[in-house]
């Protein structure tokens, strides 16, 4: 029987400019680092319930209540599933080693789920498999940020670059990334919440908007599939979210001019912000612009830049004992 599982789901940047709410890519350091979150579940002695325990570089910024934390909230909704199939829930002790800052932009909630569910499956002998722990990561991202939206969850799930689709049954499918892209990804240490950058959306676009974001995304979705850089990145444009949230992100403007100026095939807002992704083909060209924004972008001590590849496994289990 399986004691301990420790779980770790990678970082994720939504929208990438073309695809609000419905494009999303797993991040992965090139320098090997981990920007992600790890939850480790071990059995506990029966009848001892579930204790939980954050540590990690951005334990400090979540609830003080542990019960108040996602990992806990995914443990309790797990075992709600469990019983209904008429399973019994393990009493187990987590372990969330936050690596991700909250409201970054870097998918943290949604790490922190996916992480806890694929553990909670793992040590429960995969129960629920990949459908099941999708769709309950999906109502636990949900619950955070007050609607479903999976372009965060899928990524750091199944890693790659993930097409939301939500149709027939299907959640999401991954698209032909570039692969000598380099993702320049800075967080400037600022908060902003999911909830808070939707508000300020508008409730209904223009005409021209609609058309305009359905033009390029599905230019993007084809330039994949046929790998054409070129179009693809001249896709990258954002109609929805960035010409109402660059005003979140001070620095923003200024960096993506300095990013055009190095040869940045784009800049945008990840997720929704404040971090933000730079993307380059040139390793020399990326380096500047990632010491460019440490110097110029980050607010904090809270701040970091990676230069990230796509992560193409997605979440996985690290330990097994
Ligand atoms: N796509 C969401 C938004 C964030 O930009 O509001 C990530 O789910």
């Amino acid at each position: 029987m399986v004691q301990k599982v420790k779980a770790y789901a990678p970082a994720s940047a939504a929208n990438l400019s073309v695809g609000f709410d419905l494009l999303g890519a797993a991040l992965r350091p090139i320098n090997g680092q981990s920007l992600g979150d790890f939850v480790t579940a071990e059995l506990a002695s029966p009848g001892s319930g579930c204790t939980m325990v954050t540590v990690g570089r951005f334990a400090k910024k979540l609830p003080v209540d542990p019960k108040k934390n996602i990992v806990y909230i995914a443990y309790q909704a797990y075992k709600k599933k469990l019983n209904a199939l008429g399973k019994t829930c393990h009493d187990l002790k987590l372990t969330l080693d936050k690596g991700l800052p909250v409201c970054s932009g870097l998918g943290s909630s949604a790490s922190s789920v996916v992480a806890a569910v694929l553990a909670l499956d793992a040590i429960h002998e995969n129960v629920l498999g990949e459908a099941g722990c999708l769709d309950l990561m999906g109502e636990l991202e949900g619950m955070i940020s007050g609607s479903i939206h999976y372009d965060n969850v899928a990524p750091c799930y199944f890693g790659g670059l993930q097409l939301i689709i939500e149709e027939n049954g299907i959640i999401s499918e991954g698209l032909e990334s570039f692969k000598n892209w380099l993702w320049v990804s800075c967080f400037p240490g600022i908060k902003v919440s999911t909830a808070a950058a939707r508000s300020i959306l508008p409730a209904q676009y223009r005409r021209q908007d609609v058309i305009t974001y359905g033009r390029r995304l599905a230019s993007f979705v084809h330039a994949c599939h046929t790998q054409n850089e070129k179009l693809a990145a001249a896709c990258l444009v954002d109609v929805i979210a960035e010409p109402y949230r660059a005003q979140l992100i001070p620095g923003f403007d200024v960096a993506r001019e300095y990013g055009k100026a190095q040869g940045a095939l784009a800049t945008g807002i990840s997720g929704s912000g404040s971090s933000i992704f730079s993307i380059f083909t040139n390793l020399e060209a990326a380096s500047e612009m990632k010491e460019y924004l440490e110097r110029n972008f980050i607010a904090n001590e809270d701040g970091f830049c990676h230069i990230c590849k796509i992560d193409e496994v997605g979440a996985n289990v690290v330990e097994i004992a």
